[in-house]
């Protein structure tokens, strides 16, 4: 806030002390069932998470009708459960705010409409919060001092985006994936090799045994000028080795992938930090959990003097308190309140 403004110039709707304002956020885009209790803006009272991952495991991924089914039934005990370890009842809250895209749209609509439901109960704002714009916000939660402009990667299973984030709130997507997510790739890679669903922190451990060395695979885009990523030819390379060497060392192969995954990655995000003159990268998603990953933009932001930041791994991966931080940050600086006749949007770009 600048000098002079009041919190109500700032459109602050219902009450100006941030110690009294209650988010409860819900998240249901994919196969976490989760519900956060946020104070503020920026302290977590509590975040529950459920994961389905041990029901879609048999599928080899997500399936959306029995994603719905499930956050159907699990949603309003996730939901009292936030409640009760943040000692709070719902009289207490201020705000309602749930995902409303993108992800899958059953999901999604499970979650955003308990969200309306509660908030047309008691008759309290509502907020749609863009689940990509949750992501960033994994970062204000863990780190509320080290703030925007900064560049941020948004890596997961869904998305792999490059942004330029000049304020909170204002986002210019500079690169952005033309086929397969990060986090896609390495799960297929990991369905090649036997690997259960999601593979993701199974590679991260594999890779620890493995040489990254062993197999020269491509590195997609590692050298264009563009910001754009592609790696579903990276996958394509592993599944035509695998051909070739049906005993290839698992270890070795998780290594390989992630050497390529991990270089792409961190050449391009600390390339756009500097083209946009941010000394600032943030990385969130479920795939700055990646221990390669955070080791590597690590180092290489310290060479080259950009501060690198990652959210603790509860909030790299799909969480509520990242969708209570975004709504309440919409609510009570931008001044944002939703009808609730909003609806869920699958393919919702960032900053629409
Ligand atoms: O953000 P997230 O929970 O859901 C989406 O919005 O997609 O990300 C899930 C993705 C999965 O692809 C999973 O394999 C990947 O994050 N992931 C990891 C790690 N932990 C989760 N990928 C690499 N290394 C990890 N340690
Ligand atoms: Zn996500």
């Amino acid at each position: 806030m600048m000098d002079g403004e009041s919190a109500t110039e700032l459109g602050v709707p219902r009450d100006g002390d941030p110690t009294s304002f209650i988010t409860l956020g819900i998240e249901t885009s994919c196969d976490e069932t989760s519900a956060a209790v946020l104070r503020g803006e920026t302290e977590i009272l509590s975040n529950v998470v459920y994961s389905q991952v041990d029901l879609h495991a048999r599928y080899g991924g997500v399936v959306p009708e029995v994603a719905s089914r499930n956050h159907v039934v699990k949603l309003p005990y996730i939901v009292d459960e936030a409640f009760e370890r943040a000692g709070v009842r719902v009289g207490d809250v201020s705000l309602f705010a749930a995902t409303r895209g993108p992800g899958l749209v059953g999901p999604l609509l499970v979650g955003l409409c308990h969200a309306k439901g509660m908030a047309y109960a008691s008759g309290l704002p509502f907020v749609g919060v863009n689940h990509l714009e949750g992501h960033l916000f994994a970062h204000r939660l863990e780190t509320p001092d080290v703030e925007p402009p900064f560049i941020g990667l948004i890596v997961s299973g869904g998305h792999t985006l490059l942004v330029d984030v000049a304020r909170y709130g204002e986002y210019h997507v500079v690169g952005t994936t033309v086929d397969d997510a990060a986090g896609e790739a390495i799960d297929k890679i990991g369905k090649m090799v036997g690997i259960g669903y999601p593979a993701g922190a199974r590679i991260d451990a594999l890779a620890k045994e493995g040489d990254p060395k062993s197999i020269p695979l491509p590195r997609p885009m590692e050298g264009s000028s563009s910001f754009d990523f592609s790696f579903s030819g990276l996958k394509t390379a592993v599944l035509y080795h695998l051909r070739k060497n049906p005993r290839e060392r698992r270890e070795d192969i998780a290594a390989s992938v992630l050497a390529s995954v991990v270089s792409v990655l961190t050449k391009k995000s600390l390339e756009a930090a500097r083209r946009f003159h941010r000394r600032r990268l943030v990385v969130v998603g479920g795939v700055a959990a990646n221990s390669h990953l955070r080791a590597e933009l690590a180092a290489e932001g310290r060479r080259r003097e950009i501060e690198v930041y990652f959210p603790a791994l509860a909030l790299c991966t799909d969480n509520a308190a990242m969708i209570a931080a975004a709504g309440a940050f919409r609510h009570r600086q931008l001044g944002e309140t939703h009808p609730l006749s909003v609806s869920p949007d699958s393919s919702l770009a960032l900053g629409s």
